[in-house]
This record gives structure tokens, sequence and C-alpha cells, in this order.
């Protein structure tokens, strides 16, 4: 099938890069020619494991290609992917205006028959509003179209595995024949396939991201509360999640949930309920325990220290939202080392891939080291923020050594507590008993 799909940010490129790699023709259009340009040359536009060698692949069989023209997009292909971005507005709802753009190009280039599919995350509604919007700016010329909803569910980091082999595919469409034709397309990945109607599908998605990040925001409620009470929350999650009513994932504890989709889709859906007069308290609180889980956390150093941070030196491990990705937006790390740098304190950072992203919010306000050891000279405390593969197996005798005294911060849990002590390491983490 030719396909295009517009826009190349992660949801875009990754979806075309795949769906390339399954034998279709795909066309991957964006506004920004020089994303282009790198693209066309094989050059990933985000860090993502796996997607470059799976560019390089498509473009060489010559089944993905890349422009910067809608008209040729939309003119050269059947199906259509929206895949643009919808960020949070002021007001917390989704803003809608590169969606709406793409669907205003869609009726003034359309050439024949093609089916529409919303793949950006957007408000339930949207898949109407696209179809209005493309037959207003349609010609005197009138063609046959159809609008289908089908979300993603592609995790930073792991996006290619989660494509190729997905726990679910969502289709919503109001008409049986383009629901067909999707289907057939995604066959392929032998993953069950939902039909339903846009509006549900729509839904699907916000609700599975709503519901993510309230597990995440519960488990590490319940985190704050075994600290209080001296239990342990690992072991809290490991019983709840071996009921398989719960589940295990999603219940690790932490400084809580970042990135770009959990904080602005949780904060749209909410809004979304207020545009329907329906308040989603669940949601809500969710959001409020994520948004104190960061405070929380820098609380606990700052009271270690007396709250007497000024001129003390901090060497913080992990700066991305979550491992495998360069991806600051919304990260945990922004808000903490914001804190520290309000009480004056010095601040290192190591990151494996995120440190030129971190530069271009903290400039020259806090200092960048390539090694991981190498930003803990001297620092009055280690902190670990994202919980890299490379923090996991570290020399612990040389981290305390080069520490000026052996204490760490963990965000996210990724020692034994036992060992720890056996070290002789000061260690504090996140709804455990604090080594001290
Ligand atoms: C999330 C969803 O998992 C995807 O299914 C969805 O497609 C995507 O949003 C999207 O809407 O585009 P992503 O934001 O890439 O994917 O990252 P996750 O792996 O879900 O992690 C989100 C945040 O939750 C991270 O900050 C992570 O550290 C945190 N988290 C995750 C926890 O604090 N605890 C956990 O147990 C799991």
């Amino acid at each position: 099938m030719k396909i295009s799909v517009i826009g190349t940010g992660y949801v875009g490129l990754v979806t075309g890069t795949c769906l390339s790699n399954l034998g279709n023709d795909v066309i991957c259009v964006d506004i920004d020619k020089e994303k282009i340009e790198k693209l066309k040359k094989g050059i990933p536009t985000i860090y993502e494991p796996g997607l470059k060698e799976l560019l390089v692949k498509n473009i060489n069989n010559n089944r993905l290609t890349f422009s910067d023209s809608l008209q040729y997009g939309i003119e050269k292909s059947d199906i259509i992917f929206i895949a643009v971005g919808t960020p949070e507005s002021e007001s917390g709802e989704a803003d809608m205006k590169a969606v709406w753009d793409v669907a205003k190009n869609i009726g003034k280039y359309i050439n024949g028959y093609k089916i529409i599919i919303n793949k950006s995350t957007v408000p339930v509604g949207s898949g109407d509003e696209v179809r209005k919007i493309i037959n207003k700016n349609m010609n005197a010329k009138k063609h046959k179209f159809d609008v289908v909803s089908n979300p993603e569910f592609l995790r930073e980091g792991s996006a290619i595995s989660d494509f190729l082999s997905p726990d679910r595919i969502v289709i919503g469409s109001d008409n049986h024949n383009p629901a067909k034709i999707i289907t057939r397309l995604y066959e392929p990945l032998n993953a069950p396939i939902i039909t339903t109607d846009i509006k549900s599908a729509e839904l699907i998605k916000y609700a599975s991201n709503a519901f993510l990040a309230t597990k995440i925001s519960f488990v590490n409620e319940i985190a704050n509360l075994c600290e209080v009470a001296g239990a342990n929350v690992e072991d809290v999650a490991t019983g709840m999640g071996l009921d398989k009513r719960i589940g295990e994932k999603f219940l690790n504890a932490g400084i809580g949930y970042g990135g770009s989709c959990f904080p602005k889709d949780t904060i749209a859906l909410v809004s979304t309920g207020k545009k329907f007069g329906y308040n989603l308290k669940i949601v809500q609180s969710a959001i409020e325990v994520n948004k104190i889980q960061r405070k929380l956390f820098f609380e606990k150093i700052s009271k270690f220290f007396k709250s007497r941070l000024e001129n003390k030196k901090f060497g913080i491990w992990g700066t991305s939202f979550k491992p495998n990705t360069d991806d600051m937006r919304e990260s945990p790390s922004v808000d903490i080392i914001k804190l520290f740098l309000k009480e004056n304190a010095q601040i290192n950072i190591y990151d494996p891939v995120a440190i030129a992203e971190t530069k271009k919010i903290f400039k020259n306000k806090i200092n960048y080291f390539s090694n991981a050891y190498d930003a803990i000279v001297d620092c009055d405390a280690l902190v670990i923020i994202t919980e890299w593969d490379e923090f996991k197996q570290v020399n612990f005798s040389k981290v305390k050594n080069l520490l000026s005294a052996p204490i760490i911060f963990d965000g996210r849990n990724m020692y034994d507590l036992n060992y720890m002590k056996e070290l002789g390491f000061k260690y504090i983490s996140v709804g455990r008993n604090q080594v001290l």
C-alpha cells in the first residue's frame, strides 16, 4: 500500500519506518526541511535504539522516502497517517493546531479516495472535526475519504519493538470498509486487533495513559506510607503485582513520571472531562501526587543536610525522564536540579545521552561530565534520578573513594538495602528504610 506519514517526531518516524519495513511504500513528510535532509541521508533525528538500522535498510530498499512537501505526500498515497504533535496548551487542553493544519492541506490536495488515520493523541471528537475540516477545504471536485483513529502505544526507548510486537492494535472507524483495509495493514504483526468507533478509540488512548500514570502515582503514595510506617514498597508492590488482576508492571515507586505523554495526556483528559461537565477526580489526584513526589525526594536530601545545601556539591546520575532516551520533557530531574540551584548548591551531572538536552535547559548553571565517576569527585552525595542500566553494576568502592562522604540518594530504588549497608554507604531511597 502507498502510505504517507505526516510528522516525523517519535511517533511518525517510528511508524513510517516500521511500516516500510513490513513492505509498504512509505513517504515520511515534515515541514522541517532540515529534518528531512538529515533523514534522507539515514541520520535519525531522535535517539531511539534500533531506529538507525531500520531507517538505512528501508531507504536502501527504496521503500522509505522523505519529503518536505505535504502536497506530494498527500497526492502520492492511499493512506495518510497524521502523526503531528498535540502539545499541552496554556489551558491544559491538547493544542490541535498542527492536526487541523494537516487536515486543511488534505482537503486542499486530496486527489482521490484516501483513508486518513489519526495517529496523534487527540481528544475525543477530533476525528469528526478532521472530517469536517477536510470537507470544508475541498475544492469543487469532491473526493471520497474516510477518517480512522489508530492511536499509538509506543514507549520512547522501546518504540521499535512496541510497534513490531504490540499488546493490541486499536482501530476506530465509523465504516466497515476502511477498518478492514487498516486491519490488513497490521495483519503481519499477528497482534490482537480491536475495532470500535472513532470516539471510543480516541478515548482508549487517553484512558490507557491516564490509568498507567495513576498506577505510578498510586504506588508512590503507598511508598510514602511505607516510609513512615517502616514497610518496604518493593515487597508491597511485588506482593500486589503477582495478583494477575493488578499486574506487576508500572508499580515501580520512585520520583514519579515524566516525558512527553503522561503529564500532558492526564492534564488533557481532565480538561476534556471539564468540557463535557465531568470532573475526573482520580486522574486529577494522580497528577497532584506526581507533582509532589519529586519535591518530597528533594526534601529528603535537604532534611539530611539540615537544610544547609549552600555550596554543597552533588553529583547527579541521569537527567532524561527515563532510560534509553535523551528526552528531557517534564523530567523530574529538571525540577529537582532547580530546587538545588535555588539553595545555591553546586551540581555536577552525568547522563549517557541527555547531556546536550540538559545543557539547553541549564546552560552554564551546572557542570557537565562525560563519565559517571568524574561527575561525583569530591561531591557531598551521589543523587540518582534516572535508572540507566550502566548504573546497575557500578564499582562501588570507586564511588565511595571519589565521594567526599559515602552518601547515595536514589530516586529509582536501584540498589539492595543490605548490600548498601555492607558496603558502608548511607543510602536513602523511596518507600524503603533508610540505611544510615
Ligand atoms: C507512554 C506509554 O507507556 C506508551 O504506551 C504511550 O504510547 C506513550 O506514553 C505515548 O502516549 O506516546 P513513555 O512516555 O515513552 O510511554 O514512557 P513510559 O515507559 O510509559 O514511562 C513514563 C514515565 O513513567 C517515566 O518517567 C518513567 O520513569 C515513569 N515510570 C514508569 C515510573 O515512575 N514507574 C513505573 O513503574 C513505570
